[in-house]
């Protein structure tokens, strides 16, 4: 039988791979393009998910991760480093210990969910809270890879670039083509970056049509794409976009301009709402970062930007139970307490409503 073989194996022809690349792969990539009804219906477009959360460590992020750990050990890397709002930290640590090398990862101190921080310490990181915020951890991570030995693997690192490109190219193999429109969430801005490389790609090889006109979106409280200036003390629930000063905010304009895209930003309640739009009418567990898509489309199509029946593909870039918390809170801020029953069939059945009351 068939199994994925992992986009380094996959997509050899489409990177930068040869017989010297010790390929380190967990089997990420070939997730899930799942249709999505009721968000169709509810838009008039036709629109597909992405479902990011069903890579090995539970985020995009071990497509570039098995990239550039296997260049790293190519280069005869030893030890790498990144900074993470949480989701990099776990691939880091995952694709390094499965190398066999050492992964180091600096964290905003208090500011990443816990299945995140679970993942790296888990994955034997050395794993350091560093009293500020993601913009100084990458500002020190890039410090120390330019003095000491040690290897980095942030999306600055091209590495990482090359391997996210093969989202897109997972998008037009279903396809058979570029959607017209793709949406995503954006911090450091490098997903970004990555799926319009990969689509530009698909056009220049012929095995598509056009690239997608690509959506970017930033929470309300950290969106400096969107306001054109860094923000010095980012602030929003979804902690994985937490981010000030994105490491690739150009090539992010570049891209908009290029597909006629656009950056838009969501508040934390906006966020909220398309969280639980995905869990209860999708069917797609999300941390809150990964769900920004969603909200940025249904903003988008009651702005009249998306034509009725327009492809869409949204990617949800990290899964639910990386940051459970959300799930259990109310419209209005409350606690979801699930209701207690005894132990007794029939007050059960009353409970679910599969009887009257006798
Ligand atoms: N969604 C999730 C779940 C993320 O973890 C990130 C970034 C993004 C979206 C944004 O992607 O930075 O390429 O624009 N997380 C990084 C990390 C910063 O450290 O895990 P981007």
């Amino acid at each position: 039988a068939h199994q994925w073989q992992g986009v380094l194996r996959e997509y050899a022809d489409r990177l930068d791979v040869t017989e010297a690349t010790p390929v380190v792969t967990l089997g990420e990539g070939g997730t899930p393009l799942i249709p999505a009804r009721r968000l169709s219906e509810r838009t008039g477009a036709e629109v597909y998910v992405k479902y990011e959360g069903m890579n090995p460590t539970g985020s995009f992020k071990d497509r570039g991760m098995t990239m550039a750990i296997s260049k790293a050990v190519e280069h005869g890397a030893k030890a790498v480093i990144c900074a993470s709002t949480g989701n990099t930290s776990a691939s880091a640590a995952a694709y390094a210990t499965h190398a066999g090398i050492t992964a180091a990862v600096l964290v905003p101190e208090g500011k990443i969910a816990m299945g995140k921080l679970s993942q790296a310490v888990a994955h034997d990181a050395q794993l350091l809270q560093v009293q500020g915020n993601f913009d100084d951890c990458l500002d020190i991570a890039r410090d120390l890879a330019a003095n000491y030995p040690v290897h980095l693997v942030n999306s600055v690192n091209n590495d990482r670039i090359e391997g996210q490109k093969t989202a897109a190219f997972e998008v037009v193999d279903v396809l058979g083509d570029a959607p017209d429109f793709h949406f995503l969430p954006v911090g450091n801005a490098g997903n970004y970056t990555a799926y319009s490389r990969g689509y530009r790609e698909d056009v220049a090889a012929g095995r598509s049509t056009r690239m997608p006109r690509m959506f970017g979106f930033q929470a309300a409280g950290s969106a400096p794409i969107v306001s054109g200036e860094v923000v010095r003390h980012p602030d929003t629930i979804a902690s994985a976009i937490r981010i000030g000063n994105p490491a690739s905010w150009q090539y992010a304009l570049e891209a908009r301009d290029e597909t006629d895209g656009y950056f838009g930003a969501i508040t934390d309640e906006g966020i909220l709402a398309a969280h639980r739009i995905l869990s209860a009418e999708v069917g797609v567990f999300v941390e809150p970062a990964s769900a920004i898509g969603v909200a940025g489309l249904l903003e988008r199509a009651d702005a009249g930007v998306v034509p009725q029946g327009a492809k869409v593909v949204i990617t949800v870039t990290g899964h639910g139970l990386k940051d459970p918390q959300w799930a259990l809170r109310t419209e209005d801020g409350g606690e979801v307490a699930p209701t207690s029953v005894p132990v007794d069939t029939k007050s059960v059945a009353e409970v679910l409503g599969l009887v009257g009351p006798a």
